[in-house]
């Protein structure tokens, strides 16, 4: 459970990191499944796997339901109990995803806000995300980057790009990145260890840069909403594996402490 300091501080920034409390051997079982889930070996029936240009592996979606490991993780009370709070009611997933960004191949994820995209898909803004870093992040393999305080500035501007990566972005316009981030010292570079945490808001701008560096930078993201904050009134939804059309809660169990908002 997060203190009212911590509330505070989310509300604050935007986002909050925590470290190190995925255990080593929680990171280890989520690596080996990660591995499987790339090794080319038959998937679960729902998991989704998108490739860089180049041919490696850039994210592979929805595997909060049927890899046990995962399954877990985002009920547990390190991570879902959080959310529970920061909501003050429960949450479902509404995707997940391991972004891989392989070494040397793995290629940059844009400025933008999350809810610029979720809200063409018929939810409000009741959402958030947890990222778990599996691999050692790093300035030189592709940290998260986030431009802190960000998501009180309302909706950007987007746009779609569709050639800088093998993966249609919707991303922030050049012109309304001008207008919002005029200096250098405003981009925090979240770098951390296996097992760090960082939960983010929906509306926080963030990015990340291509892997140069040997080493690969996995991290885990389940993106939650509000129970009751479903998809609707789209008239071509997107498929069940970036928008679930599973919504039961996942953080039922976990109490609300005294520090719910
Ligand atoms: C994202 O914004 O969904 C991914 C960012 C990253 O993995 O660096
Ligand atoms: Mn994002």
């Amino acid at each position: 459970m997060w203190t009212q300091q911590q509330l505070d501080q989310y509300q604050r920034d935007g986002y909050l990191i925590q470290r190190g409390i995925i255990t080593p051997d929680e990171v280890a079982a989520m690596l080996e499944a990660s591995h499987e889930l790339m090794s080319g070996r038959p998937t679960p029936s729902d998991v989704h796997t998108v490739h860089e240009t180049s041919g490696a592996i850039r994210t592979v979606f929805c595997v909060h339901r049927q890899v046990d490991v995962f399954r877990a993780a985002c009920r547990s009370e390190k991570i879902a109990g959080p959310v529970k709070q920061v909501f003050g009611q429960d949450g479902y997933i509404f995707h997940s995803k391991i972004n891989v960004k392989e070494s040397f191949e793995g290629t940059v994820w844009l400025w933008h806000q999350d809810y610029g995209y979720w809200g063409y898909d018929g939810v409000d803004e009741r959402m958030m995300s947890a990222m778990v870093m599996l691999d050692k992040t790093t300035l030189h393999n592709g940290c998260i980057m986030m431009l802190s305080g960000s998501h009180k500035w309302g909706a950007l501007d987007h746009l779609d790009d569709e050639k800088s990566t093998s993966y249609k972005q919707w991303c922030i316009t050049p012109e309304a990145l001008r207008a919002h981030l005029t200096d250098e010292s405003m981009i925090v570079p979240i770098t951390g260890e296996p097992g760090d945490v960082c939960f983010f808001d929906c509306n926080l701008v963030h990015g990340s840069g291509h892997n140069m560096s040997p080493q690969p930078r996995k991290t885990m993201i389940y993106a939650y909403a509000t129970v009751d904050n479903i998809p609707r009134g789209v008239e071509a939804p997107r498929p069940d594996w970036v928008v679930s059309r599973e919504y039961e809660p996942v953080t039922a169990d976990i109490q609300l402490g005294p520090a719910a908002a």
